[in-house]
């Protein structure tokens, strides 16, 4: 992954303006001039993981990562555009609405976008694997939670069919169990101080040229593809703590 960049301010430049603070009368403080906030873009994925495509064998065709990684960069360039939007825009509390309003836009639109990059993300780390019962301490956290990997299995499958976009594996750092919640759309219905571990993508782009509408068969395709050494991964942080 490339084209990140940084835009925050820089040591020196702080160290400048602190200095400046020091000794500017009260009414500097708070300059009425239009400054961009402090900017920093995503990365912008160039291409599927290679083991990603060892989910051909399963039927999940590379024809539909090749057409699914398009939306993936769209996630990332829609990020990136906003918060472009949202360091140059003069803010203006007296201009927001709740109805419509340019930052009410921004806002809402913005964790679409940036829940659909982070959700896919997910999706393509942790895929290109043997699938097979979870492994580690994701696996045993299934245990604790759902009795039985087979009983995960089934949660799952009836919640990647319940839904419209998305299922979420995720840890919940309160209750320290997993969990997986359903999703509608890129950004419903994520519950804060949680961790996501794995998301199976269920709209119909994830499956149709290879399945038509049969979901179940993709579900049960993309649970033999899962990489649970990825998904420890990604759970590792939060889960030995
Ligand atoms: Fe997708």
């Amino acid at each position: 992954m490339k084209h990140t960049k940084d835009f925050s301010i820089s040591r020196r430049n702080f160290l400048v303006g602190t200095a400046m603070v020091a000794v500017a009368p009260a009414a500097m403080c708070f300059p009425q001039e239009k400054k961009p906030m402090s900017l920093k873009l995503v990365d912008v994925p160039q291409s599927i993981p290679e083991k990603v495509y060892s989910s051909e064998a399963h039927g999940i065709s590379r024809k539909t990562h090749d057409e699914h990684l398009k939306l993936w960069q769209g996630y990332a360039n829609k990020t990136n555009e906003i918060r472009k939007a949202l360091a140059e825009m003069e803010v203006d509390p007296a201009k927001a609405n709740q109805i419509y309003s340019a930052i009410r836009a921004l806002k809402v639109d913005y964790s679409f976008a940036y829940q659909g990059l982070i959700n896919h993300n997910v999706y393509f780390e942790t895929l290109g694997g043997k699938g097979g019962p979870a492994t580690g301490r994701i696996g045993e956290l299934i245990q604790e939670s759902y009795g039985s990997f087979e009983k995960w299995v089934a949660d799952f499958k009836a919640t990647g069919m319940a839904s419209r976009g998305w299922v979420y594996l995720a840890y919940d750092h309160a209750e320290k169990r997993v969990f997986n919640y359903g999703g509608d759309a890129q950004n419903t219905f994520p519950i804060f101080n949680h961790t996501l571990v794995l998301a199976m993508d269920v709209y119909e782009h994830a499956y149709f040229m290879d399945f038509g509408v049969a979901r179940m068969k993709y579900i049960e395709a993309y649970l033999n593809c899962i990489d649970w050494d990825a998904v420890n991964k990604l759970g590792e942080a939060v889960t030995t703590r």
